[in-house]
């Protein structure tokens, strides 16, 4: 069973909402005490599906909370929209792949950046990424 406690959204409207999403996500990290560089590599994670909302979906929220289970602590960050969903998600998922002239690292760096990665869309209904990082 996991238990989730400061919690945190960001609405994601536009392109400085992607520097707020980082930053929360990183101070957050901090507090639950990761250190070294995962800090950084969880703000960067943030940061890529937070503009994927912005590229693809104009607007949602980004949602990090902590994560605790009875043997295991870490950060679960949570990228919701009512976008216009991905139709093909394992293209989607693969490095390189852009629909509109991106460079298509978001995804697959993201995925590789956190320790789980869980992607759900609907086309015309949205899109929900899900990952969580470990502490060690
Ligand atoms: N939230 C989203 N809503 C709709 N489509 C998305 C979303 N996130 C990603 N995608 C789709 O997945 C593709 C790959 O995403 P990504 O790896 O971040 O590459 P990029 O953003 O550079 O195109 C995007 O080009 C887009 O087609
Ligand atoms: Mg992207």
């Amino acid at each position: 069973m996991s238990t989730f406690n400061e919690e945190y959204s960001v609405p994601i409207n536009s392109a400085a909402d992607i520097v707020v999403a980082r930053q929360k996500g990183r101070a957050l990290a901090i507090q639950l005490g990761f250190n070294g560089s995962d800090p950084t590599m969880i703000a960067a994670a943030i940061s890529e599906v937070a503009r994927n909302i912005v590229n693809h979906a104009k607007q949602g929220e980004i949602v990090l909370s902590g994560v605790h289970e009875s043997l295991r602590h870490g950060i679960q960050v949570i990228a919701r929209d009512d976008g216009p969903g991905i139709a093909n998600i394992e293209r989607a998922m693969q490095y390189g792949f852009s629909s509109n002239k991106g460079m298509g690292v978001g995804l697959p760096g993201a995925k590789w950046l956190m320790d789980e990665f869980d992607i759900q869309s609907q086309v015309g209904k949205g899109t929900r990424v899900s990952m969580r990082k470990w502490l060690s």
